[in-house]
């Protein structure tokens, strides 16, 4: 059954491969998209893993000069997509978004290079990659934590990934949206419409990046010009470990000063990361550095942050919670939860099981002394594939396939899952 699945797993990876780079899925998503592409690696390492490093080194190729790895690479035109690059104008001769993505690299190289056979070959390819994500990093705490707190924020809902969760509505509300260009959606063309995110959300989508190109997509000035303005548990906690791989990763290359600079933005963050800690849910929580408030919202950001190697004692609390979100549906993990009355099971990240999502949580879960119940996780997330294929995300309750098909980071985790963590398919 395992080898039945990582057969099916790789062809997928495989039909959206497109040589250099692959796209998350035909049609809806036609390009290279930044997390996307780097826990897709993480699946071609298992099979293929010079194709491995190439969709990694292809990223970073298109790292602007100030050090942010865009969320998107135009790399050919493709009309299905909106907005498209005659949208973001950010001027680069193969055209990016002006936005990021969680920095989940730093956190696949380590993989990849812990699976190479050729040390020596790997470490080559590391010395050219290292500075180029320790840059990114930097430019993180430069530009998104410009007071030093040592959290980032997000300026898009975008950057998350996690696109129309919850947690960003208080956000949106301060989002003026008089004015927007009139524009025609294509997702919903691809998807079903009621697996995407509304209308209105879009217009908001849409108006940041109107005012970040009237701003020169100068990152100096969008942190702090920007009316949305959001703190994310999980993706701090990415860029957290992220951190602590770049600095294991320079120890291994001996370069000294990029392994004390990692190390310490990463201890930083960590220490900054307990203001997160909503006492009342039982888990982390977004802030709103916009409004300058803690959010109630229980989504499945405060989770992700599992992956940051956090105290035990808050695993522990974060797997009891994940255990009460177990009661309430019938695949872990819901993105949202379904005690609350914003919970949507079809709707994107306002409720669905997203794979990548439930790899994070448990990955960091089992590294936090939470090994069961980040087996449960992943027997869960096998669950839905012999259920409903290769989806995009699912239906918590009922575990039907929701939003794009064929979908390539859901092929690359059910790969990882089924060689890495020993759980039975
Ligand atoms: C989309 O277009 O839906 C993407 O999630 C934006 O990154």
């Amino acid at each position: 059954m395992s080898q039945a699945l990582i057969d099916q797993a790789r062809k997928v990876m495989e039909n959206n491969d497109r040589g250099t780079y692959t796209v998350p899925t035909h049609g809806l998503y036609p390009f290279q998209w930044n997390w996307d592409s780097a826990l897709s690696a993480l699946g071609f390492s298992h099979f293929n893993m010079e194709r491995a490093w190439v969709e990694v080194e292809t990223l970073m190729a298109h790292q602007w000069v100030d050090g942010m790895v865009p969320h998107i690479i135009f790399h050919e035109p493709d009309d299905g997509y909106f907005p498209g690059p005659d949208v973001w104008q950010t001027g680069r001769v193969v055209p990016t978004t002006g936005i990021t993505q969680p920095a989940v690299v730093g956190f696949a190289l380590r993989k990849l290079y812990d699976r190479a056979e050729d040390k020596a070959a790997a470490r080559v390819r590391l010395a050219k990659l290292l500075p180029k994500v320790h840059a990114w990093h930097q430019w993180f705490y430069r530009n998104r934590d410009p007071n030093g707190t040592g959290l980032v924020a997000i300026i898009h809902p975008w950057e998350s990934g996690r696109d129309n969760s919850v947690d960003w509505d208080e956000g949106l509300d301060a989002v003026p949206i008089e004015g927007v260009a009139p524009f025609t959606r294509r997702d919903t063309t691809h998807a079903n419409p009621d697996h995407r995110p509304s209308d209105e959300q879009y217009k908001c989508y849409i108006w940041l990046v109107e005012y970040f190109r009237g701003l020169g997509w100068d990152n100096a000035k969008l942190h702090d010009a920007s009316p949305f303005c959001l703190v994310d548990p999980g993706f701090n906690g990415i860029l957290i470990r992220s951190c602590d791989q770049v600095a294991d990763l320079a120890e291994i290359l001996c370069d000294t000063s990029i392994a004390s600079e990692a190390r310490e933005m990463a201890a930083n963050g960590r220490a900054a990361l307990e203001s997160l800690w909503n006492p009342a849910l039982g888990q982390y929580t977004c802030y709103n550095r916009a409004a300058g408030r803690l959010q109630d919202t229980p989504t499945i950001g405060g989770l992700l942050a599992a992956i940051a190697d956090v105290p035990h004692g808050r695993a522990d609390a974060l797997a009891r919670r994940i255990a009460l979100l177990g009661e309430r549906c019938g695949y872990l993990v819901p993105s949202h939860d379904p005690a609350d009355g914003a919970f949507d099971s079809l709707r994107y990240w306002r409720g669905p099981t997203w794979l990548i999502v439930n790899y994070l949580i448990a990955e960091g879960l089992s590294r936090s002394g939470q090994r069961e119940m980040a087996q449960r996780i992943l027997a869960d997330s096998l669950k839905l594939i012999q259920k409903s294929g290769f989806a995009e995300y699912y239906d918590p309750m009922s575990g039907e396939p929701c939003g794009g098909s064929s979908f390539t980071w859901t092929a690359a985790m059910v790969i990882e899952i089924l060689k890495t963590k020993r759980v039975p398919a």
